[in-house]
């Protein structure tokens, strides 16, 4: 499968998201990962929809909007608006309507991802893999970039591009956000996951091209 990476701009200056958003285009980067916190479902809070509308003008790149919210209802027809490609929202958030909420992403033309936290089962993702554009698994816990990456992670990544195989999903994307390195990375393709998002790793390098490079080779 094609390897996407996916810079996240949390770990980024955030003065300067239109020109990073350009930089990362130049680099080779694949989508922009936007992380989005309200203060409630994770305590720091981001930014919102206004952002992603600011940086949009300045790339081609489909901008990758992970919802780390509450009540991601009330968010998405302002982020499908802002020009989110795709809009991430959590299985902990949904609950029992998250599939309900892939589709109604889907009806707004924009792609829709399922996400799973750490302390939650892949099983949970099984619903949504039969709708979504793409399937979140985090590495860390959601609300810092930064963090060590979980290695019980790889064997959740492993379990999903296995049920994905078995239900004729072979080329779902599946995205793996939150402590990937250039050391951990050919373990987590390895495992299932094809995009990759990465905020220390690119930002603390000082070749950001030659990073995504490395990240994807
Ligand atoms: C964590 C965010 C991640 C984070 C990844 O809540 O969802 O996208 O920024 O950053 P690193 O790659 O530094 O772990
Ligand atoms: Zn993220």
């Amino acid at each position: 499968m094609k390897i996407k990476i996916a810079p996240s701009i949390l770990s980024s200056d955030f003065s300067k998201f239109g020109e990073t958003a350009e930089m990362l285009e130049r680099c080779g980067a694949d989508l922009v990962h936007c992380d989005v916190m309200d203060g409630n479902f994770v305590p720091p809070i981001t930014f919102g929809a206004q952002a992603v509308k600011a940086i949009r003008p300045h790339t081609a790149l489909p901008l990758d909007c992970h919802l780390m919210t509450l009540h991601p209802e009330t968010h998405i027809a302002d982020f499908a608006a802002a020009g989110a490609d795709i809009i991430s929202v959590h299985v902990e958030a949904c609950g029992a309507e998250t599939v309900k909420r892939l589709l109604e992403i889907r009806a707004l033309g924009v792609k829709a991802a399922a996400v799973i936290n750490p302390e939650t089962d892949t099983e949970a993702l099984f619903p949504a893999a039969e709708v979504a554009d793409m399937l979140l698994v985090m590495s860390v816990h959601p609300g810092w970039g930064g963090q060590k990456f979980i290695p019980e992670s790889l064997k959740k990544l492993q379990k999903l591009r296995d049920f994905c195989i078995r239900i004729g999903r072979d080329d779902l994307d599946i995205e793996v956000d939150g402590g990937v390195t250039l050391q951990n990375v050919r373990a987590i393709t390895e495992a299932g996951a094809n995009v990759i998002v990465a905020g220390n790793t690119v930002f603390g390098s000082a070749d950001i091209a030659e990073t995504i490079a490395r990240l994807r080779a």
